[in-house]
């Protein structure tokens, strides 16, 4: 098979969709476990020691435009194939008993998809811009290896953030959310596009990508539910 004929089989445009899918879970769980940090030291160290750990690691640093460039192709791939599937259907799969055959999140796969891309959106205005380009983070100094270390009070900003308005709380529990139900079909989903799908495995990586989902649900909501209720 040609290269050209390769990404335009159905499974070959999935693949890229999987590929950077698995990766971005990977980011997206490293993510969640510094995040749950917030709820574990009310001081803030913790946090604020490794968010200047991910902020100034070399390595971490060289991860960051490839963890842009595969939400990129991610969310860009999702309405290529999505275009093509309906140029090649257009008049849609059969209705009947979708419910039967299918999850929810798995026939809403795009739009759950692109309600996270405005969540991601208004996210990354939140704290990325802040620490990123506008730098407009107080600093603070940190006890670590016997000596004070100046670094972004990254704490008091997330912290005070969820501290501020139960609403911006409530998006973030909704982000989880959307967040464990698109993972919930798309884990399991991606491996059936590398290969891994005889009945066994089919059945294992489907009952493990409803854990990952709930993991994410349960993990990213809880930080919020915390400030709400403790503070
Ligand atoms: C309670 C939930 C969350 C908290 C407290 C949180 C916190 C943060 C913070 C503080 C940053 C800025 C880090 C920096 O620039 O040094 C950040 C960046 C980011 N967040 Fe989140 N986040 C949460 C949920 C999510 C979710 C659900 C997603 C994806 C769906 C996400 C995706 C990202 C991405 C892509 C970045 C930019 C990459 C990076 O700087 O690491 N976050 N988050």
């Amino acid at each position: 098979m040609s290269k050209g004929s390769f990404i335009s089989a159905s499974i070959g445009r999935k693949f890229l969709m999987s590929l950077t899918g698995l990766f971005l879970i990977i980011f997206l769980t490293v993510h969640m476990s510094i995040n749950l940090l917030l709820i574990f030291d009310d001081t803030g160290d913790l946090y604020n020691i490794a968010a200047h750990f991910m902020a100034t690691n070399p390595l971490i640093k060289v991860m960051e435009p490839v963890l842009a460039i595969g939400f990129l192709i991610h969310i860009v791939w999702s309405f290529v194939i999505t275009l093509q599937n309906m140029r090649a259907r257009p008049i849609g799969y059969n209705k009947n008993k979708q419910s039967v055959n299918s999850t929810w999140a798995s026939r809403n796969m795009l739009i759950l998809g692109m309600l996270l891309f405005v969540f991601m959106g208004l996210h990354l205005s939140h704290f990325w811009f802040r620490m990123k380009i506008a730098g407009d983070v107080p600093h603070t100094l940190v006890m670590q290896g016997g000596s004070l270390v100046e670094m972004e009070n990254a704490y008091e900003l997330v912290a005070g953030f969820f501290k501020a308005s139960i609403l911006y709380s409530i998006l973030y529990i909704v982000g989880g959310a959307l967040l464990g139900l698109h993972v919930s079909h798309g884990f399991w989903s991606a491996f059936q596009t590398i290969g891994l799908n005889n009945q066994i495995w089919r059945k294992r990586l489907y009952f493990l990508a409803v854990v990952i989902g709930w993991i994410f649900t349960i993990g990213y909501g809880i930080i919020p539910l915390y400030f709400m209720i403790k503070f």
